[in-house]
């Protein structure tokens, strides 16, 4: 079955099986939004079905909460959770320090909130995630519709001042109408090219009346699990400065992969 999944794909699953290792029994486990944290949720449902192991989840989106209760995970909110011991969630670029860009998937929000209302963040990612400078993926920024458009020419304005290569803002569309949030909110992506102090553009940004956030997780994430397309995976923990490296079996997860 495994032989149908694009390299890609194999890459993402062993990032998330592998990251599925650090949920125990009992943990309050926030379940991040994407393609990659799709395979997480499917492997910690297997770990429920198969291994009894009982823990609840707090889901970043809509489309994560339906797959966990697909799968069988117990879903609760983050206001009956109220602290979370691990959320593992994708990114859509995260550099040498772990910073991340975040809300490709549009659900960077709730994917703040929950990720830094956690004891720890885990990144799952294939490799080519990896950058030297963050900004080649456009940067989500969640604004409220009201008066979205003052908005992006402050933020454009905002942008001339900052360590950017590029300033190009653009509304994110799904099909003909601007795209909404779980929230209620729209989002402008920012082709900036390469970011060169993402610290201090994030802190602008959510200086700007409309805007809810931005997609820069700045010192959030604390480990990253990357995955490679033969079943390698790399651990990287930026607090204890370790990198494990071993190799994940696809074969005993086969019963996952028949529903893709
Ligand atoms: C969702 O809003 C995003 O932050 C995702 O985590 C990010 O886009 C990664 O998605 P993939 O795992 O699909 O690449």
């Amino acid at each position: 079955m495994t032989g149908e999944l694009s390299p890609i794909d194999k890459a993402k699953f062993v990032a998330a099986k592998r990251a599925a290792e650090f949920v125990e029994d009992g943990m309050r486990v926030g379940l991040g939004t994407g393609s990659t944290a799709a395979w997480l949720v499917r492997c910690l449902g297997e770990k429920v079905r198969e291994e009894g192991m009982r823990f609840r989840g707090v889901p970043t989106s809509t489309r994560t909460a339906e797959l966990a209760r697909e799968v069988g995970i117990e879903v609760i909110t983050l206001d009956e959770a109220r602290w979370l011991d691990i959320t593992i969630d994708g990114a859509d670029e995260f550099d040498a320090e772990l910073n991340l860009i975040k809300g490709g998937g549009g659900a960077l929000l709730q994917e703040k909130i929950v990720a830094t209302a956690s004891d720890q963040m885990v990144v799952i990612a294939d490799a080519a995630k990896e950058v030297g400078s963050l900004g080649a993926f456009p940067l989500p920024v969640e604004v409220i519709p009201f008066g979205w458009t003052a908005s992006q020419a402050l933020i454009e304005e905002a942008l001339v001042s900052m360590d950017v290569m590029g300033r190009k803002t653009t509304l994110r569309m799904d099909g003909d109408k601007a795209y909404v949030t779980d929230e209620g909110n729209h989002i402008l992506d920012l082709h900036l090219s390469r970011i060169g102090n993402p610290r201090e553009l994030a802190l602008v940004l959510n200086q700007v009346p409309g805007v809810v956030e931005n997609g820069l997780f700045i010192d959030i994430c604390d480990r990253v699990v990357i995955g490679y397309g033969d079943g390698r995976v790399e651990t990287r923990d930026i607090n204890a400065g370790t990198v494990e490296e071993e190799t994940m079996d696809f074969v005993e997860s086969d019963n996952l992969f028949r529903d893709v």
